[in-house]
C-alpha cells in the first residue's frame, strides 16, 4: 500500500488504492471554537463530530466546523493561509493534526509511504514553504508513515498528464495560491507558485460589494458561472472581474518565467487547469482566450479541466507513491534474481 495526500488551504484529501478504485477522504481545512454548554454537549454526543475539549471550550473541527459555527453564531478559522501553515493562528497546528489523523488514519504496515503535497515558494511574496513542509513531514512521521513532499503543480502532471507521457502544463488554482508546473518526459522545467487563488477572489468581491467574505464563497461555489455576461453591480459581476483579473495575473507571471528560465521555444504543449477555483462553468474557455494573447514562447495545443479538480493533487500524490512503491519491488526481485544466480555458480 502506498498513500498520497493533498494538504490545501481549504481542503485536505487523502487518496488510496482499493483494487481498481482510488478511495478520497475529504475534509474542510477549517475550525471553529464554542464555548462548552449542555446544547454543545447534546449535538456532540448525537454525531461522529470531530472535535476536541479543552476546558470550557470545544473545538470542532473540518466539515462540521461551519455549521456550528452559523449555529452558534462564531466565524470559522482556518490553520491554512497562502498555501502554508498560517502563523496568525495560534491553534493551527493541533487542529491541522486532528484533521490529517481524520483523512489520512493510521498506516496499513509500519513506515507506509505517503506522499504529500506542498507548494512551490511563490514569486509574488517573501513566504518560504520549508517551515510548514518540515512540519508535515513531522506529523505524518510520528503517524507511523514514512513521509515524502511532492510539489502540487507536478502532482497536477501525474494525476492529468499520463496520456501525454507526463509532458505539458499543469495549473492547481486553489484557495490560498496558484501552483504552476510545466514539465518535459515528467522532468519538471518550470515550477512557481503565486499567493493568490479563490480566498483572494473572496477577499476583493466582499470588498467591493460591501458583502462578507462567508456569503461571497457561497455565492460564488453554488451558481456562479464565467460563461455568460454578468450584471454588473452585484456579486456576480464582482467575482466574474476577479476571475478575469487572477487568469491576466497567472497568465503574466507564466510569461516571465518561461522567459526568465530559457524554456525551448516551439513547444506544442497540452494545458491542464484544476482545483477547486477552476470549477465554474467556463474557466478553461476564458483561460484559453486569455493564453492566447499572451506573449508566450510556445503554443497550446488544447486546455482541459480536470475531471475532479478538488481531488487531483491527492490522486498525482497517490501516483508518485505507488510508482515509487512498483519500482522498489521490481528491484527486490531483481536483487533476488541475482542471488539466485549467484547461488548457481557456486
Ligand atoms: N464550485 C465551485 N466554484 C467556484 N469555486 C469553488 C467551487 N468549489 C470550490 N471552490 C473554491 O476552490 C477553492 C478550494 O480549492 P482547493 O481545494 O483546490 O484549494 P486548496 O488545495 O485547499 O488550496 P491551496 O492549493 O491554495 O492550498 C476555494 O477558494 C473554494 O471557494
Ligand atoms: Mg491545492
Amino acid at each position: 500500500m502506498a498513500r498520497g495526500i493533498d494538504v490545501g488551504t481549504m481542503n485536505l484529501v487523502s487518496a488510496r488504492q482499493e483494487g481498481n478504485e482510488t478511495v478520497f477522504v475529504q475534509q474542510r481545512n477549517s475550525f471553529v471554537e464554542i464555548e462548552y454548554s449542555d446544547m454543545a454537549e447534546r449535538m456532540l454526543s448525537r454525531s461522529d463530530v470531530l472535535h476536541i475539549r479543552k476546558g470550557d471550550k470545544v473545538y470542532v473541527v473540518g466539515d462540521d466546523a461551519l455549521n456550528f459555527a452559523n449555529i452558534f453564531n462564531r466565524e470559522t478559522r482556518r490553520p491554512m493561509k497562502q498555501g502554508v501553515l498560517s502563523s496568525d493562528e495560534k491553534s493551527a497546528i493541533p487542529m491541522m493534526k486532528l484533521i490529517i489523523e481524520q483523512v489520512i488514519g493510521e498506516p496499513s504496515r509500519p513506515n507506509e509511504r505517503v506522499y504529500f503535497s506542498t507548494p512551490a515558494d511563490p514569486i509574488d511574496s517573501d513566504m518560504n514553504t520549508l517551515y510548514h513542509q518540515k512540519t508535515l513531514e513531522s506529523f505524518l512521521g510520528d503517524m507511523g508513515y514514512n513521509p515524502e513532499p511532492i510539489n502540487e503543480g507536478m502532482a497536477v502532471i501525474y494525476s492529468e498528464l499520463a496520456d501525454k507521457n507526463f509532458t505539458g502544463l499543469g495549473i492547481s488554482f486553489g484557495a490560498g495560491m496558484t501552483n504552476v508546473c510545466l514539465s518535459y518526459y515528467a522532468v519538471p522545467v518550470m515550477t512557481f507558485s503565486v499567493a493568490r487563488g479563490g480566498d483572494w477572489i473572496d477577499e476583493q468581491a466582499a470588498n467591493a460589494t460591501g458583502r462578507s467574505v462567508d456569503k461571497v464563497t457561497s455565492i460564488k461555489e453554488e451558481d456562479f458561472r464565467l460563461d455568460f455576461k454578468t450584471d454588473a453591480g452585484g456579486v456576480e459581476g464582482a467575482l466574474a472581474i476577479y476571475y478575469d483579473n487572477l487568469l491576466d495575473y497567472v497568465i503574466e507571471n507564466i510569461a516571465r518565467e518561461v522567459n526568465d528560465e530559457d524554456v525551448e521555444e516551439g513547444l506544442d504543449v497540452p494545458v491542464v487547469v484544476t482545483g477547486g477555483t477552476s470549477s465554474p462553468a467556463g474557466f478553461e474557455e476564458l483561460f484559453e482566450e486569455r493564453f492566447e494573447k499572451a506573449d508566450i514562447p510556445f503554443s497550446i495545443s488544447s486546455v482541459r479541466r480536470a475531471r475532479e479538480p478538488l481531488y487531483s493533487v491527492a490522486r498525482g500524490a497517490l501516483v508518485a507513491s505507488r510508482t515509487e512503491e512498483e519500482d522498489e519491488e521490481a528491484e527486490d526481485v531483481e536483487a533476488e534474481v541475482d542471488i539466485e544466480a549467484d547461488g548457481e555458480g557456486e
